[in-house]
């Protein structure tokens, strides 16, 4: 290898409006707050911003879990970590899978070591509980292991009656929220779930890299009942398991201990991910957990009417699809990786392309975290129009951004006859120049 000294520019990315499924464009108050300084992991200012990320994601959550934090790495981090340390070789595994996501729980679960059992409905579909139910008087599971919001296809798993379910059965109940935590309705604890894993770069705001997690006082019995503390760290007395997790890194009753007033040594804290995810946090507290809801099923819903309004069709069960993104169908005659092509090069706009059965079939756009706002909505509809036309496609002149207008019109008429609706602030106070004030 040649021993030249190679140099390059700073980072400097093009303006890009990433109205995909995820990673969209974090909140500019996210990226001021990862650019401030580190300071070390046992600085009494550092633990206090880890309590503070605790306190602000239990509200995000909806949940009174003790154990709720973060895991440092990105969304499957969260996911590995709750299944390696929940999972003991052997155990049964129930994962119903309705996309791309279902078959990460169904990979990661046998990693763990679990028999794993799979339900599965065509992409685009749900279950309905007595599904599942059905197939946890058949299997016996210890865990049953769901996504609530499956990006591939868009459509979000009615979770409401599976508590009660896994209850009843004596189950543990894990969903992944990566997709539709803050987008989409959603509460941990009336919804009785043992096990919740997010990640940052969808409706939250910010970039990958941080997984925020909560386990219910059950879960975290069953964790630490397997707690091992490693050889270095260890003190006369500490805990060390017949039957450890099988991953040290993703080791939740060491993560836990890391966490709490014992502090114990476990990882170096990513502390600019974490400056960063506790900024996603204090925005969505701020805004009101329903507002920020309110506001992904406004925008979504305009970007609905406005695919609609170009004549496109819109793919999968639209009855239980997530508020936050939305997968149309590629026109006839359209190459869709050109489209989305000219869509990037002409526009600076992203929109996703689909796997496995969809891929070539759909595309999906996301509305989400800082870009579920009117400006963005109006310019992507405005910008696909202009694509499809070019291509050749025969789609109604104006109808995206009229049909999107009308639903931000209808939100505005109906916050200014209900003062106390959740009213979305982007679809009341359009600011082309100010948008990260009006998010
Ligand atoms: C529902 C869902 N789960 C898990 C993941 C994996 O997340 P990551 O790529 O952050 O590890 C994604 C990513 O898009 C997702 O949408």
């Amino acid at each position: 290898m040649s021993r030249v000294k190679q140099s390059f520019q700073p980072i400097a990315p093009p303006a890009r409006l990433l109205m995909g499924p995820g990673p969209i464009n974090a909140d500019p108050r996210v990226l001021r707050a990862m650019s401030a300084q580190l300071v070390g992991q046992y600085d009494p200012w550092m633990t206090q911003a880890m309590d503070e990320t605790q306190v602000l994601y239990r509200q995000v959550f909806q949940t009174s879990n003790e154990q709720t934090m973060l895991v440092d790495g990105t969304s499957r981090a969260g996911i590995e970590a709750a299944l390696v340390s929940l999972i003991e070789p052997g155990d049964r595994v129930l994962v119903p899978i309705f996309g791309r996501f279902g078959h990460l729980l169904r990979e990661i679960s046998e990693r763990a070591g679990a028999e794993v059992h799979v339900i599965e409905v065509p992409w685009g579909q749900v279950f309905t509980p007595a599904a599942i139910e059905a197939a946890i008087t058949e299997v016996r599971p210890k865990l049953l292991a769901v996504v609530h919001g499956d990006t591939s296809t868009t459509v979000a798993q009615p979770l409401d009656e599976l508590g009660a379910i896994c209850q009843k059965h004596g189950v543990l109940f894990y969903t992944d929220v990566t997709a539709s935590l803050a987008g989409n309705t959603f509460r941990t604890d009336e919804l009785g779930l043992d096990a919740v894993t997010a990640g940052l770069q969808k409706c939250l705001g910010g970039p990958s890299g941080s997984a925020p997690v909560t386990f219910s006082p059950r879960a975290v019995e069953v964790i630490t009942a397997r707690k091992s503390i490693e050889a270095g760290i260890r003190t006369d007395g500490d805990a060390v398991s017949a039957h450890p997790i099988r991953s040290n890194y993703f080791d939740l009753a060491m993560i836990f201990d890391y966490w709490g007033p014992q502090r114990l040594n476990h990882h170096t804290e990513a502390t600019t991910m974490l400056y960063g995810a506790r900024e996603c946090a204090r925005l969505i507290v701020e805004e009101g957990i329903d507002e920020t809801v309110a506001r992904h099923e406004v925008n979504g819903r305009a970007m609905l009417s406005g695919l609609r309004g170009l004549g496109l069709e819109i793919f999968g069960d639209t009855a239980h699809k997530m508020n936050n993104v939305t997968a149309v169908v590629i026109p006839d005659g359209i190459d869709g990786d050109a489209a989305r092509g000219a869509m990037l090069n002409d526009f600076g706009i992203e929109i996703g392309t689909s796997f496995g059965p969809l891929h070539g079939k759909v595309w999906r756009i996301g509305t989400m975290g800082y870009n579920a706002r009117q400006d963005a909505v109006l310019t992507t509809l405005a910008a696909l129009e202009a694509v499809l036309r070019r291509g050749g496609a025969a789609v109604t002149a104006g109808g995206g951004v009229g049909a999107a207008y009308d639903v931000y019109d209808d939100a505005s008429r109906l916050a200014v006859a209900e003062p106390d609706a959740a009213a979305p602030a982007a679809a009341t106070e359009p600011d082309a120049t100010a948008t990260e004030a009006t998010r």
